[in-house]
């Protein structure tokens, strides 16, 4: 048996929370493998939509198994107020594992975050101010604090030691801040922490997929994010293609299965940082309000435009993506016409591929494919759905050489299609 991963393809916030949830009756196991509360996964079915940061999306089916991998990184205080949210449903949660090599996002973290975030003013990443950046920058400059450290005897003496790292990199900005009652909040949500498994999850893993037991990995954020391939330095601290899965939760690359890229039906980003095909008129703001394209983090507009396939193809070749999910359909309908982003023009030359330089002058070439005008939201098959929709999912695999699987016409578990 082998793990399946499934992750964005665009600039994060495709619906992957949505599609964990309606996928989960299919696996036993659902594991995030990297990212922290920077995410921000929507789920919405019985009239109730809800929103994962931390935990993964498979959270809301009994029976299966959740787990927070090592490539998470998790803010205790962010991870408490997800569970008591659960909690106030009335739905049984699953089980959930948290790996004890998971790192820990501290109080000071988030204040590293902001501070770095303020001293690039008009440059700034445009960060989730979740203290991402730094806690991964503790993890790989090897002075962290891990999940498993909480037990140890001395763990007060290290997050002291770790604090006064930050303390002294926080005397470098012109930052004033207020830590007390961070940290006071920060260690009493370690109680809630404390109350779930903290466990070795490649083992756990290893022996699941020998048992034959079917994983589906849970990606966050998206491969325009990624960072070592997005496009840096407006990008994530975190390898959120499928080799993250790899080194996220210990698979092996020759243990990955199917790998499932989602995308919206046309293209949205949060935060700074290039977006060739983003649009800047009426129908971007259409896109939008129809769309409800609102962070479901930190609740900032996003900036919208048309599907770009260079991208696309880039994050299918980097991911080995073997189907494709197609989502929000439906948000296209009424428009006369669909644009697609083709190619790039750069310094009058024609490229099909995102270069290492000049992201931010790159002019979209674009192909005009017809609109449709029927609301998708409240039909009951594909079969349902006008030509021109079929149109547009045939001309996308057909350009994508991927399989398109899902088709998603609507937030709830129930507007979602199968091909
Ligand atoms: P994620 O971060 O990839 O899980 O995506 P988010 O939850 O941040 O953003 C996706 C948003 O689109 C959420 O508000 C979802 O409820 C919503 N959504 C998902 N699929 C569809 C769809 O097919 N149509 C519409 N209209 N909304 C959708
Ligand atoms: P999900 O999993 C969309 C963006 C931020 C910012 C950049 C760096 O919901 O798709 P960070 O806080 O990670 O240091 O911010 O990445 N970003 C996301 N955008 N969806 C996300 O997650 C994101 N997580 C981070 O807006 O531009
Ligand atoms: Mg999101």
């Amino acid at each position: 048996m082998r793990a399946d991963v499934l992750l964005g393809l665009q600039w994060g916030d495709e619906g992957k929370g949505k599609i964990v949830d309606v996928l989960t009756s299919k696996y036993d196991i659902i594991a995030r493998f990297q990212g922290g509360p920077n995410a921000g996964h929507t789920l919405e079915f019985d009239g109730i939509k809800h929103v994962l940061h931390t935990i993964p999306s498979g959270i809301f089916h009994k029976g299966s198994v959740n787990i927070i991998g090592n490539g998470v990184v998790i803010d205790p205080v962010i991870f408490e107020k997800e569970i008591i949210a659960i909690d106030n449903l009335d739905v049984e949660m699953s089980e959930l594992l948290i790996s004890k090599k998971a790192h820990l996002i501290l109080p000071t973290h988030k204040l590293l975050d902001a501070a770095s975030e303020k001293s690039k003013g008009k440059n700034k990443i445009g960060s989730t101010l979740k203290g991402i950046g730094p806690t991964y920058m503790d993890k790989t400059g090897r002075n962290g604090l891990r999940v498993g450290d909480i037990s140890s005897d001395n763990f007060k003496e290290k997050y002291e030691k770790l604090k006064k790292k930050h303390i002294q990199i926080l005397n470098f900005y012109d930052f004033e801040y207020e830590l007390d009652d961070m940290e006071s909040k920060w260690f009493e949500s370690l109680d809630t922490l404390m109350r779930f498994p903290h466990i070795e999850s490649e083992h756990f893993i290893h022996k699941s997929i020998k048992q034959g037991k079917k994983i589906l990995a849970e990606g966050a954020q998206g491969t325009l994010l990624d960072i070592d391939f997005g496009s840096y330095p407006f990008v994530t601290s975190s390898n959120t293609i499928t080799a993250g899965a790899c080194t996220g939760l210990g698979i092996a690359p020759n243990q990955i299965g199917e790998v499932i890229g989602i995308f919206k039906a046309y293209c949205t980003r949060v935060g700074s940082g290039p977006f060739p095909s983003e649009l800047f008129d009426e129908i971007g703001e259409r896109l939008g309000r129809i769309g409800n394209e609102f962070g479901a983090t930190t609740g900032r507009p996003r900036r919208c435009g048309w599907i770009d396939l260079p991208a696309l193809k880039y994050a299918i070749n980097i991911n080995g993506v073997t189907q494709l999910n197609m989502m929000k359909a439906d948000v296209l309908s009424g428009l006369d016409t669909i644009k697609v982003c083709t190619h790039y023009m750069l310094n009058d030359n024609k490229i099909d591929y995102l270069p290492f330089e000049d992201n931010e002058k790159l002019t979209p070439v674009y192909t005009e494919l017809k609109g449709w005008e029927k609301d998708l939201m409240h039909i009951s098959s594909l079969d349902e759905a006008p030509q021109e929709v079929h149109d547009y999912i045939t001309y996308l695999e057909k350009e994508l050489e991927t399989p398109i699987s899902i088709v998603s016409v609507g937030p709830d578990r129930k507007q979602t299609f199968f091909r």
